[in-house]
């Protein structure tokens, strides 16, 4: 694997672009690679669900990106060491920061900002926010990433939010080299075959782990998944981890075509299976 990387990890509302940016950031960790977890979803702080027992010695990247000026050192100053994961480091938004928190800056700020964090860390993983024009670094970390990680739920919601946004980002700017797309959180009642259908080219599902529901639920994300019970999900997670190596190798190579067109035929035809599934309930 190359020695810097940079993955954007991007998703519709809820699909688990935290959670799945935690467990990777573990998996690079167990690697031996020393990870910057960038959490940049403005609407959504989480790095004090994260890292709770971290909290008071917490600067916002918020402050740090209306800096006059950035620089390694005011970078690594608002960046936030985790004694419980020696090899992770945080930088977010703080609990209470919303978009209005702070003074706007423009996208040779977010470029300046991602480019001082490649030479901090070996791997930075960007936990974007779901909507782009809320977030420009968000924006920016689709563009400049080696990889990403684009995480789609096995629901009409997240159906409806890639038909709105794949227009949004089908700009060839936006085709990295390596596009890993996952169907995450996928509960063994859902039947994520038509899902997987519709978006296409899904190369990883990632399984609904009631484990990780709780560490959600209890701040307890930094704490490790073992036994049985999550053995698919640790499966699915190194799956992810292969194919970010195996692609990763592969630089430099042309960007990879990005199915970025969804088959809205397709979608059509989901949704008319449910309506006349209603139909035959009633
Ligand atoms: N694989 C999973 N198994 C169980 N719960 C999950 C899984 N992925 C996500 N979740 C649940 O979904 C919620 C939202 O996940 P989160 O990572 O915060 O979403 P996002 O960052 O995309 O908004 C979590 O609080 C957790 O309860
Ligand atoms: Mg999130």
């Amino acid at each position: 694997m190359t020695d810097k990387l940079l993955i954007a990890v991007w998703g519709n509302p809820n699909s688990g672009k935290t959670v799945t940016a935690v467990k990777l950031a573990q998996a690079f960790a167990a690697r031996r690679k020393n990870v910057l977890l960038l959490c940049c979803d403005a609407l959504c702080p989480s790095v004090s669900t994260i890292a709770p027992q971290a909290v008071s010695k917490h600067s916002s990247l918020g402050e740090l990106l209306s800096l006059p000026v950035l620089t390694q050192e005011e970078l690594l100053r608002y960046t936030l060491p985790l004694n419980t994961s020696p090899r992770i480091a945080l930088l977010g938004y703080k609990k209470g920061d919303n978009v209005f928190s702070y003074a706007s800056y423009d996208r040779d700020r977010a470029v300046d900002l991602l480019t001082l964090a490649r030479h901090l860390a070996d791997v930075v993983l960007v936990d974007c926010a779901s909507y782009l024009s809320a977030d420009p670094l968000s924006a920016v970390a689709l563009e400049v990433a080696d990889a990403v990680v684009r995480l789609h739920s096995c629901d009409l919601k997240s159906l409806m939010f890639y038909a709105s946004y794949m227009p949004l980002i089908g700009d060839a700017r936006f085709r990295r080299p390596t596009l890993v797309s996952v169907l995450s959180n996928v509960k063994v009642e859902q039947d994520s075959r038509e899902y997987i259908q519709v978006f296409s080219n899904i190369q990883v599902t990632l399984p609904h782990l009631s484990m990780l529901e709780q560490q959600a639920a209890s701040a307890r994300l930094l704490d490790e998944l073992s036994g049985k019970e999550a053995l698919d999900y640790n499966t699915s997670i190194q799956q992810i981890m292969r194919l970010l190596s195996s692609q990763n190798q592969q630089k430099p190579s042309k960007p990879a075509p990005s199915s970025i067109v969804l088959p809205f035929g397709k979608i059509a035809g989901v949704l008319q299976r449910i309506w006349s599934k209603r139909g035959e309930d009633k």
